[in-house]
């Protein structure tokens, strides 16, 4: 058992264990690849927050049971959210499934699937303490590290899986943070990305977060620091005027709403009504200026009437998110919103999706097209993906606000800022001095963001 296959779905924190997987499994001497078909055993991680992501690993997994009837060897492994929501269910599904570990159990995994290779396997017991502060992800290539500095959510919001699948709220100590943002600054990573499912309710005892980005403003080599994604109650003032007050922490903030009707809040438990979400997003927009704000929306949540829907849809047409990721509301078994009787059908959902995006999208040009004329900042990430046909190559990477922006290939290296003139704009880009082909990003991301 050497070589392992490794997928994931689901939010930048899954992304962020696929990291700390591929370090445990390479310190145990097992070598990471490619594809499905050069690997020993194959591990999805998974996520749990909509039904759609569930179905998707489900799909997958019936191409891996194909794999299996050829190669009888084959060690199929189900980790993260979807293993600990569906548990016993999983596991039941004998023919395919050798492994099924939770998020809490990846210290393990060498011999988790050293096991597996003989009998089934079950590592599902959620861990209060487990951070995996001591253990060294093996981080991917890029200019971005993802740096994970809570675990589990204590929020309970009603219709949220996260909190059965990732257990309660721990932080990792700040010292061990600042030693994972030096060592990634050193390995050449210029921008940090702090996760956290409630991030700035991060507190390690003597640290909170504003603390942390503090900390990290003062790392050498650390050319930006961005997190996600906070919660709007603990958006403390400290965590406010750090954001303002640190230089590398850049002018952008997912600050997710859900919903603009006070009813359907409370039925959620978002501990906030929209005035206060309001009063949070007027603090943060007049501290930091010029902050670029997206937000989560999540459209027929049960109870949602036509009103609670339309002072959503206005209150969004007045804060000018400059993006959104909307969302269908799915039942999870396990939260509490299941037990609510759905009153939105899905044609209704659907029809409420659709003006929601139709909305953003047109806000979203509008704010793009604002930018027309401006000079912007680039982080570099690297060559864009083609345009059509013979278009020129190009490069791509992010401005202060997070925006994406691609210019013609000037050289620029990835890693390095570079100050690039907009002269075009799609809702979801800005394009530099050349206005080639433009690189289609998603605005409206449907089912696949997350956490
Ligand atoms: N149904 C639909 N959307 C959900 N989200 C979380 N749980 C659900 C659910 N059951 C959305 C929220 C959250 C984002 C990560 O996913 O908007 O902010
Ligand atoms: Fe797990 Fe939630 Fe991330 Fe999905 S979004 S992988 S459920 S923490």
């Amino acid at each position: 058992m050497k070589r392992v296959f490794l997928e994931t779905y689901g939010c930048q924190m899954n992304v962020a264990d696929c990291e700390l997987m591929a370090g445990v499994l390479e310190r145990a001497g097992m070598e990471l690849v490619q594809r499905p078909d050069d690997a020993d055993a194959v591990i999805l991680n998974t996520c749990a927050i909509r039904e759609h992501a569930e179905q998707r690993v489900l799909g997958r997994l019936g191409e891996f049971a194909h794999l299996k009837l050829r190669n009888p060897a084959l060690i199929v492994g189900v980790a993260g959210c979807m293993a600990q929501h569906l548990r016993k269910r999983l596991l039941d599904q004998k023919r395919v499934l050798d492994l099924v570990v939770g998020p809490d159990g990846y210290r393990n995994l060498p011999d988790l699937l050293r096991r597996a290779a003989s009998v089934p396997v079950a590592e599902l017991r959620l861990d209060r303490d487990e951070t995996y502060g001591d253990l060294e992800p093996r981080r991917g290539a890029g200019v971005r590290a993802w740096v994970t500095v809570q675990r589990g959510c204590d929020k309970f919001c009603t219709y949220c899986v996260v909190p059965y699948t990732r257990g309660r709220e721990r932080s990792l100590p700040i010292a061990e943070l600042l030693g994972q943002v030096e060592r990634a600054a050193a390995q050449g990573f210029r921008e940090i990305v702090f996760l956290g499912q409630t991030v700035n309710s991060y507190h390690d005892g003597a640290h909170d977060f504003a603390d942390l980005l503090r900390a990290a403003d003062r790392v050498a080599g650390v050319l930006r620091i961005r997190f996600t994604s906070p919660h709007p109650s603990d958006m403390s003032e400290r965590v406010v005027a750090a954001i303002a007050e640190c230089e590398k922490v850049m002018p952008h903030v997912h600050l997710p709403l859900q919903s603009a009707s006070d009813p359907v809040l409370e039925r959620m438990q978002r501990s906030y009504t929209l005035a206060g979400y309001d009063a949070v997003l007027g603090r943060i927009r007049e501290r930091v200026p010029g902050v670029a704000v997206s937000t989560d929306i999540i459209v027929g949540f049960p109870g949602e009437s036509e009103a609670d829907f339309l002072a959503t849809r206005d209150y969004m047409r007045g804060a000018r998110f400059d993006s959104a990721f909307l969302f269908k509301y799915s039942a999870r078994p396990d939260t509490r919103s299941f037990k609510m009787p759905e009153t939105v059908d899905e044609p209704e959902k659907g029809r409420r999706l659709q003006a929601l995006i139709d909305q953003q999208h047109q806000i979203s040009g509008e704010i793009h097209d604002g930018w027309i004329g401006r000079e912007v900042q680039v982080l570099v990430d690297g060559p864009s993906s083609r345009g059509r046909g013979d278009a020129q190559a190009q490069l791509h990477g992010k401005s202060r606000e997070f925006k994406t922006v691609v210019w013609a290939d000037d050289g620029a290296r990835p890693g390095t800022l570079r100050r690039v003139k907009v002269v075009g704009a799609t809702p979801v880009t800005l394009l530099g001095d050349s206005a080639e082909a433009p690189h289609e990003a998603q605005l409206v991301t449907i089912g696949d963001r997350a956490g």
